[in-house]
C-alpha cells in the first residue's frame, strides 16, 4: 500500500518537500512549475479564463441546470481575488468546497473531484497562482433558480452526495493505473462531463464514465462498453486522441476540443499513459441500449442524403480518410444512445482541432441550412445503422430541438 501510494504521488511528495521548505520564503520555480502542469491538468483555465487577455481573472459563465454560476477570479489581487487568502483557504475551497467565509460552493466548481487530491498537491497550484499577474475584477453572483440561490443548500447536497477524502490507491494495480486513476476520478475530474446525473445534479457513481449530455452536447461512454464505448479503442488510440485531439477512430468536437487544447494535449506523455490504461480497464458501467433498426425507407432516405453531401469526404463505405476524415463504422460516439455530438456536427459543420501535434485544420461544412429537419434525421439514423453500426432512432423533433441549442 505505501509502495504504491509513494510512487503515484512521487511527484507530489517531492512538490510537498519543496513545499515545506518554502512556506517561509517565496514558493521554488520547481514547485511552481509542478503548480502549472496540475493546473492543466485540472483545465482551471477552462472555467477560470473568460478573456484570454486576463488570464484566471474569472468572469467566465458556467450554465448549470439550475441556472448560471460565474468562475470567480483566481489571480492575486487582493480585493477582488485570491492574494489575501491563507494556503489553508485554498486547500478548503479545492477539498472541501467551502469558502474562507465558512459558506458552501456551488458543485459546478468540481470539488467532488478535487477532493481526491494531496494537499501538497494544492499547495503547489497555489504557488503557481501566486505568480499571476492580479487583475482587478469583481466576482459575479450567481444567478440561479428558486431556491438554488440559497447556499446553506449545498449542505444538505453535500450530506447526501458529497464524498470527501484523498484517492484511495488500489493495492491491485500498478503505479501507472492509480496515477490515471487519480487524474480521471481526481484533478481532472474527467466524470464532470462524462458521468451520468442525478435529479440533483450529483453524479451517479454507480454508471461512472458511461456517458453524459453537456451543454448541447453528448460526453460518450469511456468505459469498456464494446459499441459506445472504449472497447474497440487500444491505449494507444485514446493517448493520441488526448494529445493530439485526433485519432484513426474519431475527432475531438466541442467541450472536448476544448480539453484537449487546454489541458490533455499539454499533459506529460507519462500522465496520458496512465489514463488510458486507467480507462481501458474500465468494464461496462451498464449495458448498451438494444437497437431496433429503421425502415427500409428510412435507410433509403438517408442514403440519398448521404450519396449526395457525404461521400467526397466520408466515402460510400464510410470509411474516410483516418486522423483527416474520420471513419464512420464501428464509430463509438456515432452509435451513442444520445445522438447530440453527431447532430451538433452535421448541423453546425466542424473544424478539426488543432494542437502541436497534429497542425493540420480539416473543415466540415455545416448542412443546418440546406437540410430540413427530416433530412437530417435520416441521414443521422443512416449512419447510425450502416456498415455494422447500430444507433436508436433519431426523430426530426429531436434535430429540431438541436438546432436551437446553443452550439
Ligand atoms: C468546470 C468549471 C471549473 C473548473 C474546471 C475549475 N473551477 Fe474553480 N470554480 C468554478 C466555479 C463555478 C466557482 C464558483 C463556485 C461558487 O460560487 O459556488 C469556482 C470557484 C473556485 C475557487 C473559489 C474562489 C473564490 O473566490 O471563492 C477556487 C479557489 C477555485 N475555483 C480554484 C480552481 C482551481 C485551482 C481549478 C483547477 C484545478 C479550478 N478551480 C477548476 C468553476 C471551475
Ligand atoms: C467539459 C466536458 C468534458 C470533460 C471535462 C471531458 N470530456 Fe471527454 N468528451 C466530451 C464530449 C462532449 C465528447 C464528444 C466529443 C465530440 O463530439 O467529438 C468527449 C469525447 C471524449 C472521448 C472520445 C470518445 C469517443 O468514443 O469518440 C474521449 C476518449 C474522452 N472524451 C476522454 C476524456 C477524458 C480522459 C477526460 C478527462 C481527462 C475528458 N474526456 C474530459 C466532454 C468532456
Ligand atoms: C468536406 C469534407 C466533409 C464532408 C462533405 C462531410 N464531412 Fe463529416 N467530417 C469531416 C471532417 C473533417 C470531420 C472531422 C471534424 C472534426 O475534427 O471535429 C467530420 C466529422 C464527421 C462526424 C463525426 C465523426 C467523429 O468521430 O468525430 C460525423 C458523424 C460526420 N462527419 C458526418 C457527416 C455527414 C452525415 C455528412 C454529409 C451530410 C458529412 N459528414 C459531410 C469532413 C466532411
Amino acid at each position: 500500500m505505501r509502495t504504491i501510494l509513494a510512487a503515484v504521488l512521487l511527484c507530489s511528495a517531492v512538490a510537498g518537500a519543496v513545499t515545506s521548505a518554502a512556506l517561509a520564503a517565496e514558493p521554488s520555480p520547481e514547485l511552481i512549475a509542478y503548480g502549472k502542469t496540475l493546473v492543466e491538468a485540472g483545465d482551471c483555465a477552462g472555467c477560470h479564463t473568460a478573456d484570454p487577455a486576463r488570464p484566471f481573472a474569472g468572469g467566465k459563465r458556467i450554465d448549470t441546470p439550475f441556472g448560471a454560476i460565474y468562475a470567480p477570479n483566481l489571480t492575486p489581487d487582493r480585493e477582488t481575488g485570491i492574494g489575501a487568502w491563507a494556503d489553508a483557504d485554498f486547500t478548503r475551497a479545492l477539498r472541501a468546497g467551502i469558502a474562507p467565509d465558512g459558506s458552501n460552493y456551488y458543485p459546478a466548481f468540481p470539488y467532488p473531484y478535487f477532493t481526491r487530491m494531496t494537499k501538497d498537491d494544492t499547495l503547489a497550484i497555489r504557488a503557481y497562482l501566486g505568480t499571476l499577474a492580479p487583475v482587478v475584477s469583481r466576482n459575479k453572483p450567481p444567478e440561479l433558480r428558486w431556491p438554488f440561490g440559497y447556499r446553506g443548500l449545498m449542505r444538505i447536497w453535500n450530506a447526501m452526495y458529497f464524498k470527501p477524502g484523498l484517492y484511495e490507491p488500489d493495492q491491485s494495480q500498478s503505479a501507472a493505473w492509480n496515477r490515471g486513476g487519480y487524474l480521471v476520478t481526481g484533478l481532472s475530474h474527467c466524470g464532470a462531463c462524462h458521468t451520468p446525473k442525478n435529479y440533483f445534479g450529483a453524479d451517479k457513481t454507480a454508471q461512472a464514465l458511461s456517458g453524459n449530455a453537456v451543454g448541447g452536447w453528448y460526453a460518450p461512454r469511456l468505459d469498456g462498453a464494446a459499441r459506445t464505448g472504449l472497447k474497440s479503442w487500444s491505449a494507444e488510440d485514446i493517448a493520441e486522441y488526448l494529445q493530439s485531439g485526433r485519432n484513426a477512430r474519431s475527432h475531438a468536437g466541442g467541450p472536448m476540443a476544448e480539453v484537449v487544447v487546454n489541458s490533455t494535449a499539454k499533459m506529460s506523455d507519462a500522465d496520458v499513459r496512465a489514463i488510458a490504461l486507467y480507462l481501458k480497464n474500465l468494464p461496462p458501467a451498464r449495458r448498451e441500449t438494444l437497437v431496433t433498426p429503421p425502415d427500409e425507407a428510412e435507410m433509403k432516405a438517408g442514403q440519398a442524403v448521404y450519396a449526395k453531401l457525404c461521400v467526397a469526404c466520408h466515402e460510400a463505405d464510410g470509411t474516410g480518410s483516418p486522423r483527416i476524415y474520420p471513419p464512420l463504422p464501428g464509430n463509438a460516439l456515432l452509435q451513442s444512445v444520445n445522438p447530440s455530438s453527431t447532430l451538433r456536427i452535421i448541423l453546425d459543420g466542424a473544424h478539426t482541432v488543432t494542437t502541436p501535434r497534429a497542425p493540420n485544420t480539416g473543415e466540415m461544412p455545416g448542412y443546418a441550412k440546406q437540410l430540413s429537419d427530416d433530412e437530417i434525421a435520416a441521414v443521422t439514423n443512416y449512419i447510425r445503422n450502416s456498415w455494422g453500426n447500430a444507433g436508436p432512432m433519431v426523430t426530426p423533433a429531436q434535430v429540431a430541438k438541436a438546432r436551437k441549442e446553443e452550439r
